[in-house]
């Protein structure tokens, strides 16, 4: 080969890599740029099943809300839910986080909604999007910004202009970002299915003719945005012809929707459940679970979500209430921490890898032939024509006696059927699956602990866990919060006001302070009574806590209670003090604007020689939140700004302590 031949065939070698790295680079980076994932394709629905792409389709999806993981859980979580079976992903749009305040949006980060969805389609699932914007999910007041309850004349989830005014915007923003960014599937993303409102049905009896109104006025607003796909309302009877509605609930096998067009589709199969604080930690076994989940395609289901797939953190302060607790875990298939929960994860992709084979027959029969197979028994058999040609069947044997096994007879063949259980048989002849035998294995998660090793005089251990290595800090460190109003941005107001309207929720904590003088008169009267006075208040939430000259009286605790904490005062001034504070505002029911958070009713101080004080009429003087809050001293960046002290064992505790601990990871 000549000189010039071998650089020419050099040449033409580094064109055709270009060429190769241009494909290259095309392929990785053009489906997450672009949003095309797949060839752009159309869905529409008939009485069977979702119809993707011109054919029905069985799914099985998995529920996982964005702002409970973090973006890097993201590609783990999602390819965890393909492994495990599902193809679809469900997800809540979370009004909140994305307009913090009003007009200002935000999509970073947790909130990067375009992020998550790309990586649904760059995976090969699909997604439904339940844009709400209500969304209960035991999420910081059911989703809805707190500014939007500020807004003048407003009632939630009504018949109400300025209401319907914002939701239509929020609503417009979301179904426009993802058309701008070529989401829809018939744009090559993978959005099959929307969701406007959540569980309306609950509550629209206490709006009225209203609500009925807003249910058709949510619905028009909703298919006039155009989307391109269909649009789900779920636990909702009369929602109008061209929305689905769609069931909620631990087993949805008897649910028929409001029109013979629709599919039945199960948005939300409650796997496990939440948690209060002080509560306890709910568990839906993995047979139960599979047992409703195989009734449901058994009986005419075609499209059932895991509520949740995955739940994870409620990160901040987005735990809905009264009350829940930051974990939302809800025993779900993957765990908090996105690690497989076994049994129920394994057991559930083996029920899927049953039920897909079952779904040739399952979409080739309209309906299927029922039969009786004893008392407790039955049959539902799928039968039709292949689409590659030829007969195909199969068929759900279900023993729905809860204690004792059954011996039945199907297609000339003997069967035993487990107690409470489905056998899947994807040919209507062998059993694939039967719902209460586990195969997949338990697992145990142990929690191991730390392995110091690093000379006694650092502050810092080395911890070793199989391959990682990681450094805390030997001992707790602590702060005290300071007691009552603490800082420069208080303002004083004659009478009670109450709690959201001047916290605005951008802290859980709300201080009230005030001056009372006691006369010796007063001092005497008590001990002759020998009753102190109280602090009265005819209903609150989540937390009160009373102090007098900075001492702690007592704590009262309820959702809306009573509130009677006895104090006791020195003669001359004292400084009262109320701190309010919410738990996670409602998230479920009606009128959520008007639920408010601290005191209703009248506050009294009783048992005064004069009569009773009316609190109303006090001056008082508010701090929102808490010093350490305010200066963000539970960031890495801003730690260091407080003055934090060992703790040590015999420390006297006080009511509010920071605590904190470094952690290095390598
Ligand atoms: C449903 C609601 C969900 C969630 C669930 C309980 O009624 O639609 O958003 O709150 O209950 O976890």
């Amino acid at each position: 080969m000549s000189f010039n031949s071998m650089a020419e065939s050099i040449r033409f070698f580094s064109l055709q890599w270009q060429i190769l790295s241009l494909t290259i680079a095309l392929l990785v980076y053009f489906p997450i740029v672009s949003g095309s994932f797949f060839k752009p394709f159309n869905v529409s629905y008939d009485h069977r099943a979702l119809i993707i792409a011109g054919k029905r389709r069985m799914l099985v999806s998995a529920g996982i809300h964005y702002p409970r993981a973090t973006p890097e859980m993201w590609s783990d979580l999602i390819a965890k839910s393909k492994e495990g079976g599902a193809d679809v992903i469900q997800t809540y749009v979370f009004w909140s986080g994305h307009e913090p305040v009003k007009g200002q949006y935000n999509f970073e980060g947790r909130y990067d909604l375009v992020k998550f969805v790309k990586l649904i389609g760059s995976s090969g699932l699909y997604l439904h999007l339940r844009i709400g914007p209500y969304v209960c999910a035991e999420w910081n007041f059911g989703g809805f910004p707190v500014w939007l309850r500020d807004i003048p004349g407003i009632e939630f989830r009504t018949d109400n202009e300025p209401f319907k005014k914002e939701m239509q915007k929020f609503v417009t923003k979301i179904v426009d970002l993802m058309r701008e960014a070529k989401l829809f599937c018939w744009q090559g993303g993978p959005i099959i299915m929307l969701q406007i409102e959540n569980e309306y049905g609950d509550v629209e009896k206490s709006y009225g003719q209203k609500g009925k109104d807003y249910v058709k006025w949510a619905a028009s607003m909703a298919l006039g945005l155009g989307a391109g796909v269909p649009w789900v309302m779920c636990k909702q009877t009369d929602a109008p012809q061209n929305i689905i509605d769609a069931c909620n609930g631990y087993y949805c096998d008897g649910f028929k929707p409001n029109s013979q067009m629709k599919p039945i589709l199960w948005t939300e199969d409650w796997d496990g459940w939440y948690t209060k604080w002080g509560g306890s930690l709910p568990h839906r076994p993995a047979e139960d679970l599979a047992f409703a989940v195989a009734r449901f395609y058994q009986r005419g289901g075609s499209f059932q979500n895991y509520y949740m797939y995955f739940g994870g953190t409620n990160f901040g302060r987005t735990s809905g209430g009264p009350f829940y607790i930051t974990s939302y875990d809800y025993d779900a298939p993957l765990d908090e921490y996105g690690l497989r929960s076994e049994p129920k994860w394994g057991h559930l992709k083996d029920l899927h890898a049953a039920i897909k084979l079952c779904e040739p027959a399952l979409v080739a029969a309209d309906a299927p032939q029922y039969r009786k197979l004893g008392s407790n028994q039955e049959a539902h058999i799928y039968r039709g024509d292949g689409e590659t040609g030829g007969k195909v069947c199969a068929a759900f044997l279900a023993n729905i006696d809860e204690h004792k096994s059954a011996h039945v007879k199907f297609n000339g063949q003997s069967y035993t059927l487990l107690p409470w259980s489905v056998s899947i048989l994807p040919d209507c002849r062998h059993v694939a699956f039967n719902t209460a035998k586990v195969g997949a294995q338990t697992s145990v998660k142990t929690v191991e602990s730390a392995r110091p090793s690093l000379g006694s005089k650092s502050i810092l251990q080395k911890v070793v866990r199989q391959d990682n290595v990681s450094y805390i800090s030997k001992s707790w460190m602590a702060l005290k919060e300071p007691i009552g109003i603490w800082g420069e941005n208080n303002f004083t107001f004659q009478g009670l006001l109450e709690h959201l309207n001047v916290t605005k929720d951008r802290s859980d904590y709300l201080w009230h302070k005030t001056r009372i003088t006691v006369s010796e008169d007063d001092i005497s009267f008590w001990k002759k009574n020998g009753a102190n006075p109280t602090v009265s208040i005819d209903s609150m939430r989540d937390v009160l806590r009373v102090f007098v000259n900075k001492q702690l009286s007592g704590s009262v605790v309820g959702h809306w209670v009573k509130a009677v904490q006895p104090v006791r005062f020195m003669q001359g001034n004292n400084d009262l003090l109320l701190l309010t504070q919410t738990v996670g505002l409602q998230n479920y029911g009606a009128f959520l604007e008007k639920d408010g958070a601290g005191f209703r009713g009248k506050a009294k101080l009783t048992g005064f020689k004069n009569g009773d004080m009316d609190l109303a009429k006090s001056s008082w003087t508010y701090q929102v939140g808490l010093k350490g809050e305010a200066e963000k001293i539970y960031t890495v960046e801003h730690n260091e700004k407080a003055e934090w002290s060992t703790l040590e064992t015999d420390a006297s505790p006080s009511i509010f302590m920071w605590y904190k601990i470094l952690l290095f990871l390598i």
